[in-house]
């Protein structure tokens, strides 16, 4: 029998190296079906885990609490396991070179413990030739045994995206590679096992792991198009919004829009692949080119905002600024290289006091990695703007008429409260003289309504 045949026979398992957003899914998913070993080095996490709890937020908390995932610190335990699924970090340096410590060390630890007759496959998001020429290498010298003759690696990158509930695992297609035939016929069926949409063989480890790399550059650069546009419309006093809501009725108009670039995928992949070019004596311009634009945007807004609270007669030096959102994109509790926190170091550098509002965002983290605290939108009075810096589904219910109250010194009032009481004058409404900035860097708000309530409004 083969090692497909003896996994749904639950006489082999599969290991998990990694249980972050992308590897706690996955063996979620496979354990529904087969026998699941669950390795992080974290403990912690594993602890909590263990204890029924999701931090990633990515299944849930009675998912966790009813899956049969074998969760576990001690790397012997990879063991017991024939076939490996490696779902470890792979960020970026300071300098924008590639950090592969984590990819490097998980292939470490497999190669300790790993045994004859395996298959390892690579799920973080590399350059073309990370599995073949720096994984294998370190795997082999770890465990002694020959890649091609005593064990077999494959890749198969990740493409879900946190805190959609659309596009899981389950539904998307997965591309799948192998060293050779045999080894990518076994990479394929056992991921059927748990991915409905069907799998992609592609041609070559290489192959997939560049196709992984492009997707995400290919976006990155499509928005850096969209934030060229609109530093170029806002000069011109054209809505960016407008332009490409008129331009998306083409049908071949790709359908994208300005925004900050955060997050550990999108603003990080596409170096990756420009590093691995400089390697082979390339250097890339299309992709680095986008990569700047997208990673000066968060200084662009804060100017922007400068420019429109000097418009509107602020004292910058002192003034103060709300800003709703601080996470990479919305409705996700993830900060790491949210782009919001360059908006709030810029406006702090004007001596701007920036208070942050978000009820979604991971308080810990954020002061971990930041320095920055969150503020109750109750605390948001006296500001001289405000800023909507992430569109999470607990802002979209804010009026217009509740922002004007975050001006005045009574602050921030829902408004159906403040109807009620409004005839009382209990409340110290917002002087009408006031100027309003606000600045809608998403398009929530519909510009007209905000400029009849009297905002001075601004959006990318
Ligand atoms: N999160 C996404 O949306 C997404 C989507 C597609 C692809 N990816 C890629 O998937 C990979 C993993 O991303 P993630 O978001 O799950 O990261 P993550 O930080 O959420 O999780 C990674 C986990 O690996 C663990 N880990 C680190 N070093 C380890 C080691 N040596 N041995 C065992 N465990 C180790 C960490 O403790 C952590 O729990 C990255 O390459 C990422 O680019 C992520």
């Amino acid at each position: 029998m083969g090692l497909y045949e003896n996994i749904i026979n639950k006489m082999e398992k599969i290991s998990l190296i990694g249980l972050g957003y992308v590897g706690m899914p996955i063996a979620v998913a496979f354990a529904k079906k087969v026998d699941v070993i669950g390795f992080d080095v974290n403990k912690e996490k594993i602890n909590l885990y263990k204890g029924g709890l999701d931090p990633t937020k990515e299944v849930g908390n009675d998912v966790i609490k009813n899956t049969t995932v074998d969760f576990t610190s001690d790397e012997a335990r990879l063991r017991e396991a024939k076939f490996h699924i490696v779902a470890v970090p792979t960020p970026v340096r300071e300098d924008h070179t590639p950090d592969l410590t984590p990819i490097e060390s998980a292939s470490r630890t497999l190669g300790r413990n790993l045994t004859k007759g395996s298959i390892v496959v690579f799920e973080s998001t590399v350059f073309p030739g990370v599995t073949e020429d720096v994984c294998v290498p370190i795997l082999e010298k770890e465990s002694g045994l020959t890649c091609g003759v005593d064990f077999k690696v494959g890749y198969s990158p990740e493409r879900i995206n946190p805190g959609d509930k659309v596009h899981r695992l389950e539904t998307i297609i997965k591309v799948v590679a192998g060293q050779d035939k045999e080894t990518l016929d076994t990479v394929a069926k056992v991921y059927e096992l748990v991915v409905e949409a069907g799998v992609h063989k592609a041609e070559s480890i290489k192959v997939a792991e560049a196709a992984k790399v492009i997707e995400n550059s290919q976006r990155d650069i499509n928005i850096a198009f969209m934030n060229e546009l609109s530093i170029i419309f806002n000069k011109m006093g054209i809505d960016t919004k407008a332009v490409l809501e008129a331009a998306g009725t083409k049908w071949n108009f790709l359908n994208f829009s300005p925004g900050l670039v955060g997050g550990h995928c999108i603003g990080v992949d596409p170096y990756y692949l420009t590093y691995k070019a400089e390697q082979m004596g390339y250097h890339s311009q299309i992709i680095l080119s986008g990569r700047k634009i997208n990673d000066d945007m968060g200084k662009y807004i804060a100017e922007s905002t400068v420019k429109k609270m000097i418009k509107a007669n602020k004292q910058i030096n002192g003034s103060k600024v709300a800003i709703f959102g601080v996470t990479f994109k919305e409705n996700t509790p993830d900060v790491r290289n949210t782009k919001v926190v360059d908006v709030v170091k810029e406006l702090e550098e004007y001596g701007v006091d920036v208070k942050v509002v978000d009820p979604v965002a991971d308080k810990e983290d954020l002061w971990r990695e930041y320095r920055i605290n969150l503020c109750e939108v109750e605390d948001i009075k006296e500001m001289d703007a405000v800023i909507f810096a992430v569109p999470h589904e607990e802002f979209k219910t804010i009026k217009l008429e509740e922002i004007k109250m975050m001006f005045g010194p009574t602050g921030y009032v829902n408004s159906e409260v403040m109807n009620e009481v409004a005839a009382t004058s209990e409340f110290d409404l917002v002087n009408d003289n006031k100027e309003y900035v606000l600045m809608d860097l998403k398009g929530m708000f519909n510009r007209k309504e905000a400029e009849d309530t009297g905002f001075v409004y601004w959006r990318l």
